[in-house]
């Protein structure tokens, strides 16, 4: 995909990864709806860029992704406003181990919906121009998280929800590529949710523990994700693929493989 010039709508956009994302599409000229909560900072995440990129080129609507009707209400707004839309990076997500329904209905559910609001604004068949999907999950979607069950469930869901779509996309000629990123730890103010009660709940005292594991894996610039985003974008071939990302092994792909009847009643239908 050319990405000069096309409609993007970013989830979790006024900071952190998202931010990373929604400004490496900028740079690639891309216009982008910058879709988040917290108003206070995407209205500074939106006047930030507009010191760096034409105004026009980004909007900012405030939204709870886990509110379906806002959300829905959202994409229609992006898209009457830019004309049409062509990628969609579902990125917003918490750690909330305490709040564990809201992890899923943000982490998952939120995104399951935005995927097949993004379908339907994409797929030729209802008038889209086809396009691309990415959806933000985490190598805690690939590996247990035993300090964060909750969340560990939600992004093993968005890995499994990503591959079996994406299957189901080139099956129903939907026109539309979709695949995840699953970074390692990464610096943004998502981080700091592990020294919080409220958020660990149950599982603060595996604190010191997650710190090990930082030390260990290392700690992600959210440049690199942006620049895997970019990879899958441009590359017209991939599609279902698990791209995961660590300090270690730098941007790659997560290899495996189906049991032979598997992958030969798909390929019959593939
Ligand atoms: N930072 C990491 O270590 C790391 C690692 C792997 C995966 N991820 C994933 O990357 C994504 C982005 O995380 P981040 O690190 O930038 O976190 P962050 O907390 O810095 O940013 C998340 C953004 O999402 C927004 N958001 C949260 N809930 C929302 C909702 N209901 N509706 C709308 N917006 C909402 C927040 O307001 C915030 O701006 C998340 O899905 C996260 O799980 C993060």
């Amino acid at each position: 995909m050319h990405l000069k010039d096309k409609v993007a709508l970013v989830t979790g956009a006024a900071q952190g990864i998202g931010k990373a994302l929604a400004q490496v599409l900028l740079e690639n000229g891309c216009k982008v709806a910058l879709v988040d909560q917290n108003g206070e900072v995407g209205k500074a995440c939106k006047d930030a860029f507009d010191k760096q990129f034409e105004a026009q080129r980004t909007i900012f609507l405030p939204c709870d992704i886990t509110h379906e009707d806002k959300l829905k209400e959202t994409f229609k707004k992006a898209v009457n406003h830019f004309g049409h839309l062509d990628i969609l990076v579902n990125n917003a997500g918490i750690n909330n181990e305490s709040d564990w329904e809201l992890t899923i209905q943000t982490n998952l559910i939120a995104l399951i919906r935005g995927t097949y609001l993004g379908l339907q604004y994409m797929k030729p068949e209802n008038g889209g121009n086809g396009g691309a999907i990415v959806n933000i999950a985490s190598l805690a979607g690939l590996l247990p998280a035993p300090q964060q069950p909750v969340y560990s469930a939600s992004k093993h869901g968005v890995v499994g929800f990503t591959r079996s779509l994406a299957m189901a996309s080139t099956i129903g000629n939907y026109g539309v590529r979709i695949n995840a990123i699953c970074p390692g730890y990464v610096n943004t103010p998502i981080l700091q949710s592990i020294d919080k009660e409220e958020n660990m709940g149950q599982f603060s005292a595996y604190k010191e523990n997650i710190r090990d594991m930082m030390k260990f894996y290392g700690i992600l610039n959210p440049n690199v994700i942006a620049e895997g985003l970019i990879q899958i974008l441009e590359d017209d071939k991939i599609n279902g693929e698990i791209m995961k990302i660590s300090t270690k092994q730098g941007i790659h792909f997560q290899e495996y493989t189906l049991p032979e009847l598997h992958a030969k009643k798909l390929e019959s239908i593939l």
